[in-house]
């Protein structure tokens, strides 16, 4: 061989190698949070936040409720099938599934939940703590399903994402009286964040490198909150944006800490609050025709149980909706949501 065809193989050679290197790989979806992740852990659990019946899931494969808190699927369901993984992620608690399934994918989120342990509290559901505590028990199942190197390469190179803290304010700070006789608005969300903070440090030494953490949405903007806001018109709450903003922008501080903490670790904020937001003040630009109400029954107040199976009032169209329930958007608009986090926040990550 000459010298230049020499030259030219090792560069295509390495070339390849690079590619190939570059490559990333996510072998696995590994989810923590509230309903906006939950595939159905509550529904092994005795609490009355659930979605395990019709017409929730309507539009989901086979038209199953399966205790995701809309028609259809999530946003990581469609964030798992955008790694090329499965097209869901399975509910840790779900009988249905066992340790092959979780091997690629699973939600420990539980629907109620929040950061603070008062807020999982309030509907019995599961707290933080114990999501990671499920984690725990997760390792030790694929350890002794794949073996230790194995298992330990999947936690390793794994996406770890967040979705939480919404109710810590909506269903707990701005509704009880306990912990807004003990901090201020502010307070409250420094109080959070430290229970955030420390939550990623211990996936760090449990061995997560890849984590996103999930910001919350213009939460005065879901229409359970503007049924209550007839005062101003039925519009957004804009104190309750004005929190999930404040609340967003400490978090983005977070993360810069904690990149700078972790060593080879990388966190990114996936924040929901601009997409949703632009979603709700331009719906007619994504193909909805309404966003102040929600399809399930009036779509006033509605949820769980109260989202009945038989409601005459529950619409025919759920893609014509920006919410399904009057607290969780519609199946189309978690699609949006989970096409946004991608481009914007995870692609670093493909
Ligand atoms: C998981 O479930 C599948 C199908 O239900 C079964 O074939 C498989 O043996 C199970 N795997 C383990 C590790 O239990
Ligand atoms: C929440 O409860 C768990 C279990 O009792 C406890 O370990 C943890 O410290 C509590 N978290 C906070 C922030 O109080």
């Amino acid at each position: 061989m000459s010298y230049l065809g020499m030259s030219i193989w090792l560069i295509l050679t390495l070339f390849l190698v690079l590619c190939l290197q570059g490559k990333a790989s996510v072998p696995a979806i590994i989810v923590f949070g509230d309903s906006s992740v939950d595939a159905g852990n509550n529904n092994q659990i005795p609490t009355i936040a659930r979605s395990n019946f019709e017409p929730y899931g309507r539009d989901f494969e086979g038209g199953r409720p399966t205790g995701r808190f809309s028609n259809g699927r999530i946003p990581t369901d469609f964030v798992s099938e955008a790694f090329g993984l499965k097209p869901t992620v399975p509910a840790y608690l779900d009988p249905a599934y066992n340790i092959s399934d979780f091997a690629v994918g699973v939600t420990f989120a539980s629907a109620g939940t929040g950061y603070d342990n008062v807020t999982s509290d309030v509907l019995d559901v599961i707290p933080l703590w114990k999501e990671l505590d499920y984690y725990k028990d997760y390792q030790k199942k694929l350890r002794a399903y794949l073996g230790d190197n194995k298992a330990n390469q999947i936690l390793t190179e794994a996406l770890y994402l967040t979705s939480i803290g919404t109710n810590d304010f909506l269903e707990n700070y701005y509704t009880l009286p306990r912990r807004r006789s003990q901090f201020s608005i502010d307070q409250y969300q420094v109080f959070l964040l430290g229970i955030a903070k420390k939550f990623v440090e211990n996936l760090y030494v449990l061995g997560a490198r890849k984590i996103s953490v999930g910001g919350i949405p213009p939460m005065g903007c879901l229409p359970l909150e503007r049924t209550t806001n007839f005062m101003g018109g039925s519009e957004c709450v804009e104190s309750y944006n004005n929190v999930a903003m404040s609340f967003n922008d400490k978090l983005k501080g977070l993360v810069e800490e904690l990149n700078k903490e972790l060593p080879g670790a990388r966190v990114v904020l996936s924040n929901p609050y601009p997409i949703v937001m632009q979603i709700v003040q331009k719906p007619s630009s994504y193909g909805f025709e309404d966003t102040a109400v929600a399809c399930c029954a009036t779509g006033m107040f509605e949820m769980g149980y109260a989202c009945a199976r038989r409601n005459p009032f529950t619409c025919m169209d759920a893609n014509k909706f920006v919410f399904w329930d009057s607290f969780h958007p519609t199946e189309k608009t978690n699609r949006i949501i989970a096409d946004h986090m991608m481009k914007t926040y995870l692609s670093s990550f493909l």
